[in-house]
């Protein structure tokens, strides 16, 4: 077990329409629980009360009337109210928080696609979130066809919000304009395949986790799951 005095990790999850984020996330929670680590598994937008209404606002579309920009401020005032009624205390208490969705997203909804200055955003990420960056950032690949399927067989009846509505072009930039935040941040965002099946990703995603934070491997769990191996086998 590690030390829980220490600042929590926070990695956060990102991608199109589709693409496993929450069965992921909740798997990896699962994991790393079982190893003795306390997580928060939150979301954006929404995961505190006051960001929550901003969640139910922005998805009936209210950014088609006020635009990228506007559309863009609201996503940051949601993201305030988590980061400071969530996000901190959770990582100060030593948690690891597993965010679904996060800055990256408002860089490439509102700004790559929804064409919002990109200064506008840095800006509003300094008021918001400042230094707290995530530790790693998981992006999840899919086909935007494959996503736009699963994204529609989850929701059944229901209708399709603001973004899931949007033109199947939009899913296809969509799933390049976060290919390049990739290569943009290597060091924090890491690319993977998501196209497989929920448990063939669950394992690349553990296996992205345990190589980058090595204080992992301590853990007794994680020998037996034969990781360790993994990831020597991996070149990790
Ligand atoms: P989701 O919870 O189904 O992923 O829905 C959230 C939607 O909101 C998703 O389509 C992406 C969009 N979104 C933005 O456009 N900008 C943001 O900053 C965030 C957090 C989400």
């Amino acid at each position: 077990m590690m030390s829980m005095s220490e600042r929590g990790r926070f990695i956060s999850f990102e991608g199109g329409e589709g693409s496993g984020k929450s069965t992921q996330i909740r798997l990896l929670a699962e994991k790393l629980e079982g190893r003795g680590v306390r997580t928060v598994v939150t979301r954006e937008p929404g995961g505190s009360p006051g960001a929550e209404i901003v969640r139910h606002l922005v998805l009936s579309g209210v950014g088609k009337v006020l635009g990228a920009s506007g559309e863009a401020l609201l996503f940051a005032a949601a993201r305030d109210d988590h980061v400071h009624n969530v996000i901190a205390p959770a990582l100060g208490q030593g948690r690891w928080v597993l965010c679904d969705r996060f800055t990256d997203s408002t860089r490439v909804y509102q700004g790559k696609l929804g064409s919002a200055d990109l200064k506008l955003i840095r800006a509003m990420e300094r008021v918001t979130i400042g230094e707290l960056a995530p530790d790693l950032t998981i992006i999840l690949d899919v086909p935007a066809e494959v996503g736009l399927a699963r994204a529609a067989k989850r929701r059944g009846q229901e209708a399709p919000d603001r973004f899931e509505a949007e033109d199947a072009d939009f899913h296809r930039r969509l799933r390049e304009a976060y290919r390049q935040v990739a290569i943009d941040e290597p060091e924090r965002c890491v690319l993977v395949d998501a196209t497989a099946d929920v448990a063939v990703t669950a394992q690349r995603i553990w296996s992205v986790v345990g190589s980058r934070f090595t204080e992992l491997h301590e853990t007794q769990s994680l020998e037996e799951d034969g990781l360790e191996q993994k990831l020597e086998t991996n070149g990790a």
